[in-house]
């Protein structure tokens, strides 16, 4: 992610393999059973991107859908046309864009929903966001399937799998955290603790909420391990130096320390996430 807020397709493609690796295919059960039988079923996608959330869920719904995808960033939304194009999803008979703010949003689109979905999403958002959005897919009685909310939970491993600690790791760590805090343009951000709000304010909107984990484990050694962990190091490098300019030269250290094992294959990594399935009660 740029200072900015602007998510490259570079970064969201490079984690789509982990992302989809990781997800819960344990809450799809569940999910499916409770889906209304409309025909198509009418899914809207929060923070789209460029479509990973969609190339995952959909041909796993088993069923024909018209898919919303809503994002601010159109190269974005144009990748996800563009990538369904060229290899469409199986059952989706229909896939619309929408570029729009949802720091504004009144949800306008959730009206004839059936799900709504999201994923690597709800770190950027607050509270006060996810009160807002509850209250509507309660009021609309709409499941929510919720992937990949970042926990704050990450460690190195070395190649057997162990866990490997550098001295500096929790204050990058803490860092980092605090650095995703910040405001993203839709309040103050969650960060890391959305993996325990979200499904907090879901039950107290009167939804029956399912928690998975579904963590990223990049192995030590492997290529898209190098490359993912090596975007992911240079990002949180840059958070922290951020956060806490005062200590620049204590954290370009520690990211060469963890850069240099990483790119020589001996270590890999483990990053906390949670799938969150709220689906309202009968
Ligand atoms: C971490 S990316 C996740 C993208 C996608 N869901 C995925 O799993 O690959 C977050 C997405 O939220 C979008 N976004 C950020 N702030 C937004 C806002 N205020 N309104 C709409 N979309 C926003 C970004 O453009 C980006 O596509």
């Amino acid at each position: 992610m740029s200072p900015d807020h602007e998510f490259s397709s570079d970064w969201l493609s490079r984690r789509e393999p982990a992302d989809h690796a990781a997800r819960s295919e344990a809450l799809l059960e569940p999910l499916i059973a409770a889906l209304p039988a409309s025909n198509p079923l009418n899914v809207i996608d929060l923070g789209a991107g460029h479509g990973s959330n969609l190339r995952w869920l959909a041909p796993r719904l088993q069923r024909p859908q018209h898919w919303r995808l809503i994002d601010r960033d159109p190269r974005l939304l144009r990748a996800a046309r563009e990538h369904a194009r060229r290899d469409p999803p199986a059952r989706i008979l229909e896939i619309e864009t929408i570029e729009a703010d949802l720091a504004r949003s009144d949800f306008p689109w959730l009206m004839d929903a059936a799900l709504v979905t999201a994923s690597a999403w709800f770190d950027l958002v607050s509270a006060d966001w996810i009160e807002h959005l509850a209250e509507a897919c309660a009021a609309a009685r709409i499941a929510g399937l919720f992937a990949l909310s970042v926990d704050g939970r990450w460690r190195f491993v070395d190649a057997r799998g162990d866990r490997d600690q550098d001295s500096d790791d929790a204050f990058v760590r803490s860092s980092f955290n605090a650095h995703q805090r910040r405001d993203k343009g839709l309040g103050a951000a969650l960060g890391a603790q959305a993996a325990e709000a979200l499904p907090r304010i879901l039950t107290a909107h009167g939804f029956s909420v399912t928690t998975r984990t579904s963590d990223w484990v990049l192995p030590a050694g492997s290529a898209s391990t190098r490359a993912l962990g090596g975007m992911l190091l240079d990002g949180w490098r840059q958070a922290a130096d951020e956060q806490r300019p005062d200590q620049s030269d204590r954290i370009r250290h520690w990211h060469e320390r963890r850069r240099a094992r990483l790119d020589l294959g001996q270590l890999g990594l483990e990053v906390g996430h949670v799938d969150v399935l709220a689906l309202p009660v009968a």
